[in-house]
C-alpha cells in the first residue's frame, strides 16, 4: 500500500475583489462606498494524491489551479478546509513539509540572472543543507536526466528559454523533495521542447519515485500523467485515470504535424514504416494521424532519430470541448 502524500479535503478560497466606478464622480463615490465582488476560486476542492503519482492537474484559464498549488505550498491559507501533507497537517507543521517539497511558477526564476547555474545550485545546497554526497550525485543524474551538463557552467541570462526551464527544474530537485509542485513548467515553448521535458519529468519520477503535481489548460499535457484531476470555475469535475479520461473524453485520433528543417535530407520510406497512415508530406512538413490505442510515443521516439525537427505538434481534443462534453454528461 503506498502512502499518502496529499490529502486535500473541502479545500475553499475566495477573493474579494473592489468593484471601483469609474470617472470623477465614481473616484468621489469609491471613496465612500466600496462595492466588492466575491469570487469563489476554489469550491470544496476534495482529493488525495499517493506517492510517487503524477498527476495532471488542467483547467481553462481562471479554474482555480494556481490557487491550489499556492495553497499547497503554503503561500496562501485555504479560507477553510484541511490538509495533509507528507502524512502530516500542513498548518501544524509547515517548516518541516515545505524542506521536502519542490515548486515551479512557470514564469518566475530560482536562478540568478547574472550568475552561472551552478552558483545557484550552490546557494541552494546551503539553503537546503544537502550532503556533499547526495549533492553530489543529485547533480550527476539531474544534469544527464534534462541533458544540461553544458549548461550549469554558463550564465542564466545567456540561456534559452527552455534550456532555462531545464535548470530551473534541477533546481527544485536537487534537495531530493517528495513532492514537486509545478504551475504551467512550459508554458512559452514549442511542443517538441514541451514533450523533451515531459519524457524527462517521467524519468526524473521513476528514479526518484517522486510525486508530481503538474498544472496545465492544454489538454496535450496530459501524457506526463497516470491520473487527470480536471477544474473548472473552482470545482472539481473530473478526478481519476488518464486512460479513463482519454477513451471517455478524447478524440479517437491524435493528429501529429511535424516539421523537419529545410535541408534535412528525409527518405519518405522511412517514414511509412514508422507510420501507415501519412496524410501528407509537403515542404519537408510530415502530416499523420495516430488512433488513441496506438502507443504514441513508440513513434515520436523513432521520429527522433531521424532528426533534425523544426517543430512538432501533437493535437488532442481541446479542453474546451471536454469540458462541453462533461456538463453534457456524455
Ligand atoms: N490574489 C487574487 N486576488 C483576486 N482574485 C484572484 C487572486 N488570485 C486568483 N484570483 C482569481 O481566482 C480565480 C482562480 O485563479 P487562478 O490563478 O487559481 O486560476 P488558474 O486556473 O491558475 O488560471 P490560469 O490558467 O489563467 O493560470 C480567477 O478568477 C482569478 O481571477
Ligand atoms: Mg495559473
Amino acid at each position: 500500500m503506498k502512502e499518502l502524500h496529499i490529502t486535500a479535503e473541502n479545500l475553499k478560497k475566495s477573493f474579494k475583489i473592489p468593484l471601483l466606478k469609474e470617472g470623477l464622480r465614481g473616484s468621489f463615490e469609491n471613496l465612500f462606498r466600496r462595492e466588492h465582488e466575491i469570487i469563489n476560486a476554489l469550491i470544496d476542492v476534495n482529493f488525495k494524491i499517493s506517492e510517487g503519482e503524477i498527476v495532471s492537474y488542467i483547467g481553462p484559464n481562471g479554474a482555480g489551479k494556481s490557487t491550489t498549488i499556492k495553497i499547497l505550498t503554503g503561500i496562501i491559507m485555504p479560507d477553510s478546509g484541511d490538509l495533509n501533507i507528507l502524512g502530516k497537517n500542513f498548518n501544524r507543521n509547515r517548516n518541516g513539509i515545505l524542506k521536502q517539497i519542490g515548486v515551479m511558477f512557470g514564469n518566475r526564476s530560482r536562478l540568478f540572472w547574472n550568475l552561472p547555474v551552478k552558483e545557484s545550485y550552490g546557494f541552494l545546497k546551503n539553503l537546503y543543507e544537502i550532503d556533499d554526497t547526495s549533492y553530489k550525485s543529485n547533480l550527476e543524474f539531474l544534469s544527464s536526466a534534462l541533458d544540461i551538463e553544458n549548461l550549469i557552467g554558463k550564465q542564466v541570462r545567456t540561456l534559452s528559454l527552455g534550456q532555462r526551464i531545464r535548470c530551473e527544474l534541477a533546481a527544485i530537485l536537487l534537495h531530493s523533495p517528495k513532492i514537486v509542485f509545478l504551475d504551467e513548467p512550459t508554458v512559452g515553448l514549442d511542443s517538441w521542447a514541451k514533450w523533451k521535458i515531459r519524457e524527462e519529468l517521467k524519468r526524473i519520477n521513476k528514479e526518484f519515485k517522486t510525486t508530481v503535481l503538474i498544472t496545465s489548460h492544454d489538454t496535450n499535457d496530459i501524457d506526463v500523467a497516470g491520473r487527470i484531476i480536471l477544474l473548472d470555475k473552482g470545482r472539481k469535475i473530473f478526478d481519476g485515470d488518464k486512460k479513463v479520461f482519454t477513451e471517455k473524453f478524447g478524440s479517437s485520433d491524435y493528429s501529429v504535424r511535424v516539421e523537419f528543417e529545410t535541408n534535412a535530407e528525409i527518405k519518405e520510406e522511412l517514414f511509412k514504416t514508422i507510420v501507415s497512415r501519412i496524410n501528407s508530406f509537403e515542404n519537408s512538413v510530415l502530416k499523420f494521424s495516430v488512433g488513441q490505442s496506438d502507443p504514441l510515443f513508440k513513434f515520436l521516439k523513432d521520429i527522433d532519430y531521424i532528426k533534425p525537427i523544426k517543430d512538432l505538434h501533437i493535437d488532442r481534443e481541446s479542453l474546451d470541448d471536454v469540458i462541453r462534453k462533461i456538463y453534457a454528461g456524455t
